[in-house]
């Protein structure tokens, strides 16, 4: 009997990144092993805020009506509060994550699923279990110690922790989704920029029931400006929602450079009932521990036959929510290519691509999100507790946002500013949803992605220039409604064109025997599968009704035609050989 276990794809870890790894490899019917350090999935509730193209691939492999349920829906999420206390006085209030009447439209447009907030401790489960049921299998308590690649595969070394064996597991390829202290990615040397352990942050998470400071502000966050909130952390105290309104964490910085602080219970209870600003409230604290926020991103995601994803290359706070979401991104964008690279439809040239399309994303969020908790120092110059020493002096400046005084006009008028400013972290609906690959991957059109005509970081403008993701529209006919999305599952490529261009129907065909590449045409129009039902998408697809949009099945746009060339099944193999790294 041998002790060496085989499989095609090894992954390590199962949080967002490497459950959604495995989750996406099964759906592929890629064999695969998922293994853990631990016991189980997260016990903390760390990441929540769960983006729309997050949500979208929950869509494309079906899991998106588990997550809801397990999530606090879109019209609870979002009246952000900025505040002394939750029973004090309020400093102001945003709308977040797309819910005010102004941006709802821009997330609505953009996807068919909204921002909804589901804490990892009920993501993880869903991502691990799906995933083990449609293949993968589940290994906890395992612990990955090293590998060695060769020509052909990957070499793992991993430690059963409950029988303290060392086994090996035979890979053909190995993704490290194993966290900000990624093990993986150290011992394939990744080159990163920017440093860990900034600034201190302390988790408290505890039980009451609050929902009298809530129902008519229904938010995930409340922010909290007191004494101290300046100290470390991400930007200011937090008091954050986990399940509305009786389950709740608090967020509260520390000085890193100091001796890291003992928060027993009875340190913990005062934290609480501070932020809360109720003295006396009965408090159950369920658990406490510490984080350092970093500011880290990898510029090269691979070596050879080893990837890493999630935090193991993009590490930072949880400003704009971007952690969990991002994970997943990067699974989404590398699992199919790993399937097509093993089923010898694509050259392994194709994998090279995960890291030029993912690690300009990584240093995107990782500034982003640090540069967002740095911008709470506007809110603390504004109300002009910056130099205040004391307590009193604190409250002092707070209080005199109230006078009529020229002093409390000028601190009202730096408030709107710096209000304002937030929408960088809460409404930053571009840097969530414009991600725009240039790769091996990618074929140019000889078109340059359209010049934004608002804000980057804060608009999402929907193109079909290659690069693009599949830009959304409603589409059926009179017994279905389906997103564009939807007509271009995971499992496939999928050209797209009009009742013009339906010679594009027997071009796929034809190129999808010949290259042995799972591919299909949907033509869009009148008595045909589907309608343009609000004559929305001509107004979105920037081609004639004769061209063509070649969607990968990560939903971005590898290729496009403007109208129907004279031999289109010609123009569609180039195209696609291209993609795939055939040359
Ligand atoms: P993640 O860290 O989730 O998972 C790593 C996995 O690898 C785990 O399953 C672990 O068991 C496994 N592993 C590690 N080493 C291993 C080894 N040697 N062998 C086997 N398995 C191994 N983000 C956010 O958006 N909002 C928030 O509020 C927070 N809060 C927060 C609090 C705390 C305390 C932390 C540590 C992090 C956050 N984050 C966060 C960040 C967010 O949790 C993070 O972005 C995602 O979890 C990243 O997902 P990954 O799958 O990449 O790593």
């Amino acid at each position: 009997t041998s002790s060496v276990v085989e499989t095609d794809v090894l992954v390590v870890g199962s949080g967002p990144a490497g459950a959604a790894s495995a989750l996406l490899l099964s759906s592929l019917g890629v064999p695969n092993i998922m293994i853990t350090k631990y016991r189980w999935t997260a016990n903390t509730p760390r990441a929540h805020i769960t983006n729309q193209r997050a949500m979208e691939i929950f869509r494309d492999v079906g899991i998106e009506d588990q997550v809801l349920a397990d999530a606090t829906p879109h019209h609870l999420v979002g009246d952000t509060v900025f505040c002394t206390s939750i029973a004090g006085e309020e400093i102001g209030r945003i709308h977040t994550w797309g819910t005010s009447a102004a941006r709802e439209a821009d997330y609505q447009l953009a996807s068919p699923s909204l921002i909804v907030d589901i804490p990892q401790t009920y993501l993880e489960p869903i991502l691990v279990r799906n995933a083990t049921s449609r293949g993968t299998q589940s290994r906890f308590s395992t612990e990955y110690l090293s590998h060695t690649q060769d020509e052909d595969g990957v070499d793992v070394q991993v430690l059963d922790r409950m029988t303290g064996t060392e086994y090996t597991i035979r890979a053909k390829y190995l993704i490290g989704a194993d966290g900000a202290r990624s093990k993986v990615a150290a011992d394939i040397d990744l080159p990163f920029e920017g440093a860990m352990d900034i600034a201190g942050s302390m988790n408290i998470t505890f039980k009451a029931d609050i929902s009298a400071y809530c129902d008519h502000r229904p938010s995930v966050l409340y922010w909290v400006i007191q004494p101290g909130s300046n100290v470390g952390g991400i930007g200011a105290g937090l008091v954050r929602m986990i399940r509305p309104w009786n389950e709740w964490l608090i967020v509260w910085g520390y000085d890193i450079n100091e001796e890291p602080p003992v928060v027993d219970d009875a340190a913990a209870t005062e934290i609480v009932r501070n932020l809360l600003g109720m003295p006396d409230l009965e408090v159950e604290i369920t658990g406490t521990s510490l984080w350092g926020n970093n500011e880290m991103y990898a510029t090269h995601l691979q070596s050879g036959r080893v990837f890493c994803a999630g935090d193991a290359v993009h590490r930072h706070p949880p400003s704009n929510g971007l952690g969990s979401n991002t994970s997943v991104q990067d699974a989404y964008n590398l699992a199919w290519k790993l399937a097509a690279v093993l089923r010898g439809q694509a050259n392994a040239s194709l994998l090279e691509t995960y890291s030029t399309e993912r690690a300009p994303v990584a240093e995107r969020i990782v500034k982003r999100a640090n540069r967002s908790s740095r911008e709470f120092v506007d809110l603390f110059v504004a109300l002009g507790v910056t130099d205040a020493e004391t307590e009193e002096e604190m409250v002092a400046a707070i209080e005199e946002r109230k006078a009529n005084t020229p002093e409390g006009a000028a601190k009202r008028a730096a408030l709107v500013k710096a209000m304002e400013l937030k929408n960088y972290e809460f409404n930053a609906h571009g840097v969530e949803l414009g991600q725009f690959y240039t790769s091996a991957a990618i074929v140019p059109d000889g078109t340059a992605r359209p010049e934004p005509t608002r804000d980057p970081d804060l608009y999402y403008e929907a193109s079909t220039v290659p690069g693009s993701h599949l830009p959304h529209a409603w589409v059926g006919d009179n017994k279905a409604k389906h997103a564009m999305m939807d007509l271009a599952p995971y499992d496939r490529f999928t050209l797209i064109s009009g009742i013009a261009g339906e010679a594009w129907e027997d071009a796929a065909r034809q190129v999808s025997d010949e290259l042995g590449v799972p591919m299909e045409a949907v033509i869009i129009g009148p008595g045909r599968p589907v309608t343009d039902l609000y004559y929305d998408w001509s107004k979105l697809r920037e081609v004639e009704e004769s061209g063509a949009l070649l969607v990968r099945p990560d939903k971005h746009i590898a290729w496009r035609a403007h109208s129907l060339p004279a031999d289109p099944r010609s123009e569609l193999r180039t195209a696609l050989s291209q993609v795939l790294g055939r040359g």
